[in-house]
């Protein structure tokens, strides 16, 4: 991925292979497979007009054993606003016919299913407001999805105003109904999904599904990916906005997580940044959102002896200038504080160190 390249269309230049990207835009990206794993090397990126540029490219190791399944996690799509981040919003003008979260959606679950996902997980704020015609257009956004999918609420989807609905009656309006956990068994993985919402607060309480998640964690041979809308908070006094689950609890989960499954991962949303922390053998992700800077969806290799996570910015070229620009929000502090470092995005977990 690039910015402020001269005039495309954009050519990349890598392991003796020259790529044609058809980008003609200063901002674009570009996916190249097959690159060797394990290795740091760099690529020539020429625009038809103006300097070329050398970016580092880096490719991550392969977890032991076969590859057996890939899934895909989209957080926070927000489906129904038309603007982000206070101080400097960002908003669409003109309004166009379809926002942003929507577009933003549509390209990220394409670009993960073509990326080999089998399963997309669905992790809480599917929905601004939870208004009847936000449910409705979610609704039909899951259905154009071609391959299996989960999804827990998020504290978006329980709104309590005016205009939005019950949450039970939004989840009815997908086809879901309120559950404090759901499970799906994929070729050497579980992903269990949990719903640790309390009341119409924006923060986390994982009192009532602790003992669920864990229990569903133990009783499988297979490792457990558990996907969260609050993130697990790591600091005893909450130092940035949003809260998520408390200190307290989210310790006591992880450590019974850890003896129920020692192969466990842990991944939330809410945050719509990209982090990644471990507690113990397990690593815990925060992965941002769709619709704002950067503006990304999480794929997941399972291998027979570890899992591989990588983060990748939407490339849809109205979605990516949306997404751009959000970086401006909060001012200009938001394109700082979402990214993640590269080791925090996309990395290399190995099951066997866990065991
Ligand atoms: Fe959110
Ligand atoms: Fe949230």
């Amino acid at each position: 991925m690039w910015r402020d390249l001269g005039e495309g269309p954009v050519t990349v230049e890598i392991e003796g292979r020259t790529v044609e990207t058809g980008w003609d835009a200063q901002l674009g990206s570009v996916v190249i497979d097959g690159l060797r794993v394990d290795t740091t090397t760099s690529a020539l990126v020429r625009p038809k007009v103006g300097e070329a540029r050398t970016l580092p490219i880096t490719t991550l190791p392969e977890p032991a054993g076969p590859e057996r399944c890939r899934f895909a996690t989209l957080s926070d799509l927000h489906i129904g606003t038309s603007s982000f981040g206070m101080l400097t919003t960002q908003r669409e003008r003109p309004r166009p016919d379809v926002l942003h979260p929507m577009r933003a959606a549509r390209a990220a679950i394409a670009e993960a299913v073509d990326w080999g996902a089998e399963l997309l997980v669905f992790k809480g704020d599917l929905t601004h407001h939870g208004r009847r015609r936000d449910w409705e257009e979610v609704g039909e956004l899951l259905d154009s999805v071609p391959v299996p999918w989960i999804a827990i609420p998020g504290n978006h989807d329980n709104h309590k105003t005016k205009s939005s609905i019950p949450l039970d009656e939004g989840l009815a309006m997908i086809g879901l109904d309120r559950v404090p956990t759901r499970h799906v068994d994929l070729p050497g993985v579980r992903i269990i999904v949990a719903d640790a919402l309390t009341g119409h607060h924006n923060y986390g309480d994982s009192s009532a599904i602790h003992h669920e998640i864990c229990e569903l964690a133990a009783e499988t041979d297979l490792p457990a990916f558990v996907g969260l809308h609050f993130h697990l908070m790591r600091t005893p006094v909450p130092w940035f906005w949003p809260l998520g689950v408390r200190k307290t609890q989210a310790d006591a989960l992880l450590a019974d997580l850890a003896a129920a499954n020692p192969r466990s991962f842990v991944s939330s949303g809410h945050t719509h940044r990209n982090r990644r922390y471990t507690a113990g053998a397990i690593p815990i992700t925060e992965v941002g959102s769709p619709k704002d800077y950067p503006g990304v969806w999480a794929g997941y290799a399972v291998h027979e002896g570890g899992i591989r996570q990588l983060v990748r910015r939407t490339a849809e070229p109205s979605v990516l200038s949306w997404t751009e620009r959000t970086r401006l929000a909060v001012v200009g502090v938001w394109g700082l504080w979402s990214m993640g470092t590269l080791d925090h995005r996309s990395f290399t977990h190995d099951w066997a160190t866990a065991l």
